[in-house]
């Protein structure tokens, strides 16, 4: 049952039904859209409409029963999905049911209201095992203009939930949060990107484990500013609200104008966080292009602005040595970049010509000696910004986000370019098309160091900007095929579906330190596809951490991500080059293994730290202990993804072994451990069946 049911009765009843889950609603007599179901399969035809529990005068029909989108108006006093001001100033909407359009995988309901507003609810099936929802917004008027407008509301008919998301700032992104839900959780973006403090998604449980328990997740695909609501309602039940934040929004739309809001995935499991992890993982590679992403050698923790053709190409012929597919040149090899004095950078941002002091023969021949050396070439670039020194800024001053009689504060001593303006477009797409037309490059790092910030008069800029970046990213890539391009906004500030839709990588932190890494990929990996993970392996003691942690475990923990080294080679000796190539060739031999992502479960008291990835053909197992304590207790590793009945051969304790699957994922392998930051990564191969 993987379709769009609809019954017309007495009552019409709609099911959206997906391999593990239906949503089901019903049209009240008031014309209202009653929300049923949100969980595991059932029939419409099973459906029993309960009466809304109203005890008293006070239990308002419009407060108690949740609906699918409920707008601002009569007695609703949770967050609404949809404010209005009518072109009279009146504020009240009274959306009535109208009718529906369905196929086999997508249902169309509209509402209406009779003072000129049309609102349409989709839901479609995905392949993956999960919806998706959005809603769109037509204006029978001239002038209507929103003030808060969500994609999605979903209920949940407990009280007693789990929350999961994520906290964090710069250099610490991806911290998972784990919290009961009490009265209403806001969880926001106003940074005009969607930043590092929290993630754009709710994942709601009851007394779920990776393994079991009810979970309820659901996630906005959208970069800029985002609001998920999490609210208990006083009659036993849970809302979830997602969509674009309303903090200083506002769009006016003229008559006959629609706007389309972002869309949320949803989903239902009862298998817990790893089956939703999969399902949204599967989503998100939907979306994103094929293809293994390539081992690559990134400059900026070796030289930062220092870049020179020389340096480069010297870099590029020892990460060639050690096997990286690809090279990417970091910042500061354009414009007059480079830091005064005081070590701020005022300049460059926004001069996309090559250095000629840096390179007096332009990129040709750094791009030339790279792909002799068989690798292909990659270049950053920050296109949405200009700093205050830069010509561009001198011959457009009115370029960026300003607000009038007021000084525009710099952050990382530049502006953001106001990018809702179709000149400065112009200018980003053009400058980017003649950038991978002029030159042999197969990768752009898109990054973006600063939040947005006094916007101006403008309050649709929020939401504008960020349409505006997807389609110049789109057409570049429609211009240039083939051309991956690495999302990045000081590290994880830019990670969510929308981003995932039309960036390729992600750089999810500036911060390095392969054991942070591993929690902050272990929190990513919860709703995000560990595919287009990117994590390097960098020079020690580590610049935040000032750890020094040895290379294998660097190596490790940078290999269950999509490996990318950092290190200065100039500075390693002969025998540390040749374990980073053994390094990359074994990543290289396990890639095709790569495929599922297994959270473990350490049932030590020692403090394992244990991944896995399956495929059809085998698995690979990857254990770090960052510090042996209790007597160099071993633990029990419990695989999960494999075929119960097929056999695997992997090598432990120094002898090679064969287990069913079933044995493997029963009772395990023993594992111990021994020393600071040690690491291990065991390799299973079918071998039968
Ligand atoms: C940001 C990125 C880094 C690097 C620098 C360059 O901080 O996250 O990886 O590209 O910018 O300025």
């Amino acid at each position: 049952m993987t379709a769009v049911e609809v019954l017309d009765g007495d009552h019409h009843l709609f099911g959206v039904h997906t391999t593990s889950m239906s949503y089901v609603f019903t049209v009240t007599a008031e014309g209202l859209l009653r929300h049923l179901h949100w969980g595991a399969p059932i029939a419409l035809a099973d459906v029993i409409i309960e009466p809304i529990w109203a005890l008293s005068t006070n239990d308002l029909i419009h407060d108690v029963m949740p609906q699918e989108y409920p707008p601002h108006g009569r007695f609703r006093y949770n967050e609404q999905c949809l404010m209005v001001r009518f072109p009279d100033g009146g504020r009240e909407l009274d959306l009535q049911y109208q009718g529906y359009d369905a196929t086999d995988t997508e249902l169309t309901v509209h509402l209406h209201d009779p003072k000129g507003v049309d609102v349409d609810l989709h839901y479609e099936v995905l392949a993956v095992d999960a919806i998706k929802r959005w809603a769109v917004i037509t204006s029978d008027v001239p002038g209507l203009v929103l003030e808060s407008v969500a994609s999605a509301q979903f209920a949940i008919p407990f009280q007693d939930l789990t929350l999961r998301n994520v906290e964090g700032r710069w250099g610490a992104e991806f911290q998972q949060t784990v919290q009961q839900v009490r009265g209403k959780i806001v969880l926001e973006s106003r940074h005009g990107i969607s930043n590092h403090h929290h993630s754009p998604y709710a994942v709601l449980s009851r007394e779920a484990t990776e393994t079991s328990g009810r979970v309820w997740a659901a996630a906005l695909a959208f970069s800029g500013n985002t609001k998920t609501v999490v609210e208990q309602t006083q009659y036993g039940q849970t809302l979830l609200q997602l969509g674009v934040n309303d903090f200083d929004l506002e769009l006016t739309l003229l008559e006959g104008e629609t706007f389309t809001t972002p869309p949320v995935v949803a989903l239902y499991s009862e298998q817990g966080l790893e089956d939703v992890s999969h399902r949204l993982h599967a989503f998100g590679r939907s979306l994103m292009s094929g293809g293994d992403r390539p081992v690559l050698y990134n400059s900026w923790e070796a030289t930062n602005f220092d870049v020179t053709c020389d340096g480069q190409i010297a870099l590029a012929e020892s990460a060639a040595a050690i096997g990286a597919e690809l090279f990417v040149v970091d910042d500061g090899w354009f414009g007059r970049r480079s830091p005064d004095a005081t070590g701020g950078i005022t300049d460059g941002l926004g001069d996309w010509w090559v250095d000629p002091v840096k390179f007096p023969d332009g990129l040709a021949p750094l791009i030339t000696r790279v792909r002799e050396l068989g690798m292909d070439f990659g270049i950053w670039v920050e296109p949405e910004m200009v700093n205050p020194d830069s010509d561009l800024f001198a011959e457009h001053p009115d370029w960026i986000y300003s607000e009038p009689g007021r000084t525009t504060d710099t952050a990382r001593g530049q502006y953001v370019l106001n990018l809702t303006l179709p000149a400065v477009q112009e200018f980003v797409a053009k400058m980017l098309d003649e950038l991978l037309t002029d030159n042999d490059i197969a990768y752009l790092k898109w990054d973006a160091n600063r939040p947005m910030s006094q916007v101006g008069p403008g309050r649709d800029v929020w939401l504008r900007h960020i349409e505006a970046l997807y389609a110049i990213v789109a057409q570049v890539k429609r211009r240039h095929p083939g051309v991956l391009i690495e999302a990045c906004a000081s590290g994880g500030g830019r990670i969510d579906f929308g981003a995932l839709a039309v960036f390729d990588d992600f750089w999810t932190s500036d911060n390095t330190d392969a054991l942070d890494r591993l929690e902050i990929h272990r929190a990513y990996s919860l709703v995000y596809p560990p595919k287009a993970m990117r994590a390097w392996v960098t020079d020690v003691p580590n610049f935040l951490s000032q750890r020094s942690i040895p290379l294998q475990f660097r190596f490790h923990s940078a290999m269950f991500g999509s490996l990318g080294v950092g290190c200065d080679l100039s500075t390693m000796s002969d025998d540390e080059l040749a374990q980073c190539a053994k390094y990359v060739e074994e990543y290289k031999a396990l890639r095709p293994l790569m495929d599922q992502f297994h959270r473990l479960e350490n049932p030590s008291r020692n403090d394992y730290r244990l991944f896995q990835y399956s495929s059809q053909s085998g698995a690979v197992l990857f254990a770090f202990l960052p510090q042996s304590r209790l007597g160099h207790t071993s633990t029990t590793v419990r695989l999960r993804g494999l075929e119960p009945s097929a056999r695997y051969r992997f090598t432990h304790d120094w002898q090679q072994r064969e287990a069913s699957g079933q044995y493997l994922m029963s009772r395990g392998i023993r594992l111990w451990m021994q020393g600071d930051y040690a690491s291990t990564i065991i390799r299973f191969d079918r071998v039968g069946n």
